[in-house]
């Protein structure tokens, strides 16, 4: 039987969140920067969300819906993100979400995390594709999923209702090489 895994990088660990990440993640998912580009993160993110989120995990790897990691700088042990795997097993397809905390923008940690993840779910779940979407004006989680080497594939027009405002997102998406 799988468990949710920990995955090392040269500068990260992803690992599974436990209840004492939930300080940390209310600090850093509390900055508008992070709720401002996220379909599903709330501002003013509440006190007790982020131990309800992480209640959750467990039984949503073991139900097949999702892998959802802690990114872990492994020098300083701070958390600095998190990043996540929604499959849909019926096609082998999963979608990928990440955010970042802002002191640790623009050092790689992004992309690092997402093509580990990537290999993990091509190695280890034998998934077929991977998607990610990003809001056409945040220019910098597309950067990621290019460096990452997936492929632009579509703009979903006023796809998403933010703060009143329809955006366009933007999808990307890389298949497993091995099959
Ligand atoms: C998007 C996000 C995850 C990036 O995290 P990160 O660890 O800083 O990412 P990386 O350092 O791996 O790469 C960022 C890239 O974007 C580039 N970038 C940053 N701002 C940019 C901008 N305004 N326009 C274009 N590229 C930009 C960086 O220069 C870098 O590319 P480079 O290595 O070619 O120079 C982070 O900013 C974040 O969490 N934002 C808020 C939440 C969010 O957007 N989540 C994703 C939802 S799809």
């Amino acid at each position: 039987m799988l468990h949710l895994p920990t995955l090392t990088t040269a500068r990260l660990q992803l690992r599974p969140f436990v209840l004492a990440d939930a300080a940390q993640i209310h600090a850093l998912a509390s900055d508008y920067e992070i709720a401002r580009f996220t379909s599903n993160i709330p501002h003013p993110y509440e006190e007790g969300m982020a131990e309800r989120w992480i209640a959750l995990h467990a039984h949503q790897f073991y139900t097949n819906q999702h892998v959802t990691l802690a990114i872990i700088a492994q020098a300083s042990g701070n958390l600095v993100g998190t990043i996540s795997l929604s499959t849909h097993r019926t096609n082998k397809r999963a979608e990928l979400g990440y955010w970042v905390g802002v002191p640790y923008w623009g050092n790689g940690y992004c992309t690092e995390a997402v093509c580990a993840v990537i290999r993990y779910g091509f190695d280890v779940l034998d998934l077929h594709k991977i998607v990610a979407r990003h809001f056409v004006s945040n220019p910098a989680s597309g950067r990621v999923m290019q460096k990452a080497g997936m492929q632009h594939e579509a703009i979903l027009r006023e796809e998403v209702l933010k703060n009143g405002v329809y955006h366009d997102m933007a999808v990307y998406g890389v298949i497993n090489p091995a099959h």
